[in-house]
């Protein structure tokens, strides 16, 4: 499975590593270069724009107006930022932050960093996360906003990881699935850094 993406980005004109960003040292200095994985390209922006595109038509066709859009902070921001802007029916935005990630690996426990600051009673929602790998943060949010009674809830994530399911979580709209690989850039971070990257690439060992 990884493979196949990997091969396929490789053919791809748009195969690419983004600069590791490595610390130099200043001019003259004599300091060995400090090693960050250079991330490899797996899905380029412009790949990204198109589906995201797809998705948002699929939104409009389904969903009742006016939307209320919720983000997952703060993995999501630059994915809600592109929906929205590709939605064509009203909408009002809010963002929610959860937290189970330390590094690479998930910790199992989520913890809600910030919570929404409109009510939900009697809306439509679209629930906005970056990537589900266990689905214990998707579990955890769609819990805690359906507490909350909304007239719906529907779930749209940019990327999804079946492989590492760990609970049953609905997702009503997916991006991508992708194989069992650590991803950054397009919002998503490693160590609170990649974020700005264009496209979603690869965190490989070197
Ligand atoms: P889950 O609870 O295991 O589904 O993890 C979901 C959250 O973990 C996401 O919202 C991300 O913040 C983070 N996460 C999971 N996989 C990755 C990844 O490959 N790159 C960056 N963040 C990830």
């Amino acid at each position: 499975m990884t493979r196949a993406i990997r091969s396929s980005v490789m053919t791809s004109p748009f195969a690419a590593r983004y600069d590791s960003g490595a610390v130099r040292p200043a001019p003259g200095r004599r300091q060995a270069l400090i090693p960050m994985p250079s991330p490899r390209v797996l899905l380029p922006a412009g790949l990204i724009e198109a589906r995201v595109h797809e998705l948002a038509a699929a939104i409009d066709r389904d969903v009742p107006t006016p939307l209320h859009v919720i983000g997952v902070l703060t993995g999501a921001f630059v994915f809600v930022a592109d929906l929205v802007r590709a939605l064509r029916g009203p909408l009002t935005v809010d963002f929610i932050a959860a937290s189970s990630y330390a590094g690479t690996s998930t910790s199992g426990q989520v913890r809600l960093l910030q919570d929404t600051t409109l009510p939900l009673d009697g809306r439509d929602v679209l629930l906005v996360e970056d990537i589900v790998d266990t689905g214990l943060t998707l579990q955890a949010l769609q819990d805690h906003l359906r507490a909350r009674a909304p007239r719906s809830l529907r779930t749209v994530a940019l990327l999804d990881k079946p492989s590492r399911r760990r609970a049953g979580v609905r997702l009503d709209y997916v991006g991508f699935t992708i194989p069992d690989v650590f991803v950054v850039g397009y919002g998503l971070d490693y160590e609170g850094r990649y974020r700005n990257l264009p496209g979603v690439a690869e965190l490989a060992d070197e």
